[in-house]
C-alpha cells in the first residue's frame, strides 16, 4: 500500500440488513474506539432502506456511509430508482456504481455506470467505481484488456475535477472464497494506476485503488500491503463488525 494515499475499507452489504443490524454499527463504533485503526478512512454502503437510519447513528464516528447504487438522473418517473441526491440527502458520501452484480443482473453497460458517475458526481457524492473480469476472461488471457476497456469507458470525464474512487473486483472472486494471487492484483493494479496517470495526470497518482473479491481477515493484511492496493472493497466480512474490523486493522 502506498502510504501518501489514505487507504479506504468500504463495506458492501449488498441486499441484507434489516433494523436489527444498526447492532453491528453500533459495535463497530465502539471497537474503533480502542484507536487501533485511526489511519484508514471507513465507509459502510447498506441497503437504501438503512441509510438514514445508519448515517444518524455513524455521525462523528469516521464511519462514512454510502449507497450501492444510483439512477443516472437527477429525478423523473423512475419508479423503485434512487438519485444520486436522494442517497445524498439521506447522508451518504459515497456510491457504489458499476458493480459487477448491477452489471449482470441489471445489463448495465460501461456507458450506464460512467453516467451514474456523473450523476454521483453531481450530486457531491464520491463514486465507487467498479471494474472486473470474468472468469472464462482470466482464463483466455483477457483480464487487462477486458479490466482496462470497462476503466476507460466507466469514468466520465467529469471525474477529472472530483473525487471519485475505482474498485477492481473480479468477478470468479466475489463471494466465492477465491482471490487473484498477489502476483495478479499487483499487475492489475500496477495497470489500472499507470491507466488513470495517463489520463488524469498526476491526479491519478493519488487516486484510491481499492481491491474486492473475498476480502477478508485472513488475507487482508498480504493484499492491502501491495503497493497500488489502497484499501479494499468488502463484501460478505463487511456484514459483521469483528471481521470487518479485522481488515481495517489490516489496513
Ligand atoms: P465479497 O464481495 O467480499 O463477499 O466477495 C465483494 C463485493 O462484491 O464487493
Amino acid at each position: 500500500m502506498a502510504f501518501d494515499i489514505v487507504p479506504l475499507i468500504a463495506g458492501n452489504w449488498k441486499m441484507n440488513g434489516l433494523r436489527a443490524s444498526l447492532d453491528e454499527v453500533t459495535r463497530l463504533k465502539d471497537l474503533l474506539k480502542t484507536g487501533a485503526a485511526s489511519y484508514c478512512s471507513i465507509a459502510i454502503c447498506p441497503p437504501a432502506t438503512l441509510l438514514a437510519a445508519m448515517s444518524t447513528q455513524a455521525a462523528g464516528s469516521g464511519i462514512a456511509v454510502g449507497g450501492q447504487d444510483c439512477h443516472q438522473a437527477a429525478s423523473g418517473a423512475h419508479t423503485g430508482d434512487i438519485s444520486a441526491a436522494m442517497l445524498a440527502d439521506a447522508g451518504a458520501r459515497y456510491v457504489i456504481v458499476g458493480h459487477s452484480e448491477r452489471r449482470a443482473d441489471h445489463g448495465e453497460t460501461d456507458a450506464l455506470v460512467s453516467a451514474k458517475a456523473s450523476a454521483a458526481i453531481e450530486a457531491g457524492l464520491i463514486p465507487i467505481i467498479c471494474v472486473g473480469e470474468s472468469e472464462a476472461e482470466r482464463k483466455a488471457g483477457l483480464a487487462a484488456k477486458i479490466v482496462g476497456g470497462q476503466l476507460a469507458a466507466s469514468i466520465p470525464d467529469a471525474a477529472a475535477d472530483a473525487d471519485f474512487v475505482v474498485a477492481y473486483e473480479p468477478v470468479w472472486a466475489i463471494g466465492t472464497g477465491l482471490t487473484p494471487t498477489s502476483a495478479e492484483i499487483t499487475a492489475m493494479h500496477d495497470n489500472l494506476r499507470a491507466q488513470l496517470a495517463a489520463r488524469f495526470g498526476k491526479k491519478g497518482a493519488t487516486i484510491q485503488l481499492l481491491y474486492g473479491g473475498s476480502l477478508k481477515p485472513g488475507n487482508a493484511r498480504e493484499i492491502l500491503a501491495i503497493e497500488n492496493v489502497n484499501g479494499g472493497l468488502v463484501g460478505g466480512a463487511s456484514l459483521l463488525a469483528n471481521d470487518f474490523f479485522a481488515i481495517i486493522s489490516a489496513a
